[in-house]
């Protein structure tokens, strides 16, 4: 059943990304253009001086085919980095606003950071950047690799010196698709500031002890749509954080990973605020967590309309969490204040849990109540055989219905 629903998905991914190569053009250039005005406004990085040796450092070819493409005043331009070849490309920001008010950067090869060692700069935030610009399609074949070399960064402690590996900053109405993301220093996506993005079609990959290598991490971002993606990380496949609305998240598989997280919210005292978030037909094998709202103590502003549906668990450690006293280095004072969590629904919720009590944890703040929390059929048994499975709640407030395993007992009105 797992392996069964896994190919499922990375048959999507597949499927979607051979689309993306095969009617790419066409559909990403609009319909009145004919094939030899496409083909004067591509900017081959290779055309720019790019070697794709893996040793020679392309980044300024790089550079130079963005400016080229990003400068056009027409409404199809496109960079293109070609299969077949290896670029190897050092921290680079592709800067916005472009005159084309759609840009297409188009990853056909793959693409490698320089080793830790190589790095210059004591630290920095993010290896591939893009910058304020607005309609930017990044899409690949699926064959394309994003590989980050977090192997050489991952032993050396400090996260905060490691970079994200592909950032999108400011840039509203954003489509990333048909892309593999490997092995980031911390972060393989983050998406900031973005208003309107869909992606899909990506297959991210670290190993599971791979530290902080979260799959999408979203901030301060509404009107996302993400699906098809295929995350294996050491970290979440999927984090939200404050500021964000609207997003729906379909057709996910994740695991190994920490499964897809709200938060953390309220971190420092922060007011935060996150609403109307879907996830659903997704399925998490062997994560630490499924889904999970998780706030610090002390923080303030809310985390409201937000539904889980249609979710399979395999083996799962902390399927469904609600964490009102998320505090993962230090000890925490409990505090009067918190984020406010509520309308949240689980709705066809199944599968299977490798922990034997608290499959549900609802551990909400003690002064500020979840309300209106709705379960409505979930059945998530032990993988033991003979272990039940059992729900626990902190000031949680709601209904459930069809509640089979565990029962919801500890959900007040
Ligand atoms: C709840 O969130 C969904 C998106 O997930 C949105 O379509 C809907 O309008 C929101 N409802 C309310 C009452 O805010
Ligand atoms: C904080 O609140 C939690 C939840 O009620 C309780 O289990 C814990 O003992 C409290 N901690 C302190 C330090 O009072
Ligand atoms: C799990 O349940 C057992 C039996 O009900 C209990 O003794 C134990 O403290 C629980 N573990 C946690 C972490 O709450
Ligand atoms: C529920 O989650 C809280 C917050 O992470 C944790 O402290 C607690 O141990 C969990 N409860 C059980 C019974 O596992
Ligand atoms: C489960 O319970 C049955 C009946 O009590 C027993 O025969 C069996 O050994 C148990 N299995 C495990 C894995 O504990």
């Amino acid at each position: 059943m797992e392996t069964f629903a896994q190919i499922l998905v990375l048959w999507w991914v597949l499927l979607g990304s051979s689309m993306v190569s095969e009617g790419h053009r066409s559909a990403l250039n609009g319909h009145n253009h004919t094939p030899s005005t496409h083909s004067k406004t591509t900017h081959d990085v290779t055309n720019f001086g790019a070697v794709g040796d893996g040793n020679t450092d392309d980044s300024k070819a790089f550079q130079s085919a963005w400016e080229a493409a990003c400068k056009r005043k027409t409404n199809n331009a496109k960079v293109t980095v070609p299969s077949g070849k290896t670029f190897l490309v050092s921290p680079i920001q592709f800067e916005g606003p472009c005159t084309s008010n759609s840009i297409t950067f188009e990853i056909l090869g793959d693409i490698v950071a320089p080793p830790r060692s190589a790095w210059t700069k004591k630290s920095a935030d993010e290896w591939l950047s893009f910058h304020r610009v607005d309609g930017l399609i990044v899409a690949g074949s699926g064959q394309g690799v994003i590989d980050g070399r977090g192997e050489s960064w991952w032993t050396h402690g400090d996260d905060r010196t490691r970079p994200t590996a592909l950032r999108f900053s400011h840039c509203n109405e954003l489509q990333v698709r048909g892309l593999k993301h490997r092995n980031s220093q911390k972060n393989h996506v983050s998406i900031n500031g973005c208003n309107g993005a869909t992606i899909s079609n990506l297959d991210i990959r670290a190993p599971a002890k791979s530290p902080n290598t979260d799959g999408i991490d979203i901030s301060a971002s509404s009107n996302l749509h993400i699906h098809n993606c295929l995350m294996a990380t050491g970290d979440d496949c999927i984090a939200i954080n404050g500021g964000t609305s609207n997003v729906d998240i379909s057709n996910i598989a994740c695991g190994p990973g920490h499964g897809i997280s709200i938060g953390s919210l309220g971190t420092d005292g922060r007011h935060d605020e996150v609403e109307g978030i879907s996830i659903t037909n997704s399925i998490f094998t062997r994560t630490d967590n499924g889904v999970r709202i998780k706030t610090w103590q002390g923080g303030s502003g809310f985390a409201r309309n937000i539904t889980f549906s249609k979710i399979t668990f395999v083996a799962a450690n902390n399927p469904v969490i609600i964490d009102q006293y998320y505090c993962p280095h230090k000890k925490c004072a409990n505090k009067t204040s918190a984020v406010k969590v509520s309308h949240v629904r689980y709705s066809g919720l199944h599968g299977t849990s490798i922990c034997k009590n608290a499959t549900i944890n609802f551990s909400c703040s003690q002064t500020v109540p979840c309300t209106d929390i709705v379960v409505d059929d979930v059945d998530i048994e032990s993988v033991y055989p003979n272990d039940s499975t059992t729900a626990h709640c902190i000031n949680a407030h709601g209904t459930a219905a069809h509640a089979l395993h565990p029962a919801m007992d500890c959900l007040r009105n």
